[in-house]
């Protein structure tokens, strides 16, 4: 359906690589999170407050199924937990090219420290939280990705240069 699709862990660049990717490529983006938020009327923190995870994850799961009927070349950014459920890695791939922003624990951390805004990462040891998290979900974020980015220590112009050639191979490749 020739959507880019950004995948990976809170605090590793989804929506502002989406954003410059959205500029360059001159196409739409959207973001699950915001789409979940406006659908709900509701922040993503009162979601998990008041209805727990899993319903969360349920509306992540529609969410993008949804788009798979709907949209078309755009940038899909994902809420970072969403690849953990395997039934979306087909509607992932459904929707386009999946872009992994693979990025190191410390990168994440020094980026999501002051941030409230993500359930998950709230309480004692967030830095802890991040480490246990990112073990169990790296190998996920590889299987669900069509190609994978490094984004640690590089700036933004090297990153989307890297998304649009691979996602180009990728797509000749079909
Ligand atoms: C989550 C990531 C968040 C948001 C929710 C849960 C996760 O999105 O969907 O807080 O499980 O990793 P971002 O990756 O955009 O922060």
């Amino acid at each position: 359906m020739g959507n880019i699709i950004l995948i990976g862990f809170m605090g590793c660049g989804k929506t502002s690589v989406g954003i410059k990717l959205s500029y360059r490529m001159r196409q739409p983006m959207l973001d699950t999170d915001k789409l979940i938020e406006k659908d709900e009327g509701r922040t993503i923190s009162e979601i998990f407050e008041k209805d727990g995870e899993p319903y969360f994850r349920n509306l992540e799961t529609e969410c993008i199924k949804k788009l798979t009927t709907t949209v078309n070349n755009q940038i899909i950014s994902v809420g970072g937990g969403l690849p953990v459920r395997e039934e979306n890695h087909a509607l992932l791939k459904k929707l386009g090219c999946v872009v992994y922003l693979r990025a190191k624990a410390e990168t994440i951390y020094e980026r999501v420290k002051h941030d409230t805004t993500r359930p998950l990462l709230q309480g004692a040891d967030p830095q802890q939280k991040i480490r246990d998290l990112m073990e169990k979900r790296a190998g996920i974020y590889e299987r669900a990705a069509d190609v994978i980015i490094d984004v640690d220590g590089k700036d933004f112009d090297t990153v989307l240069d890297e998304i649009v050639m691979k996602c180009g191979e990728e797509r000749s490749g079909d």
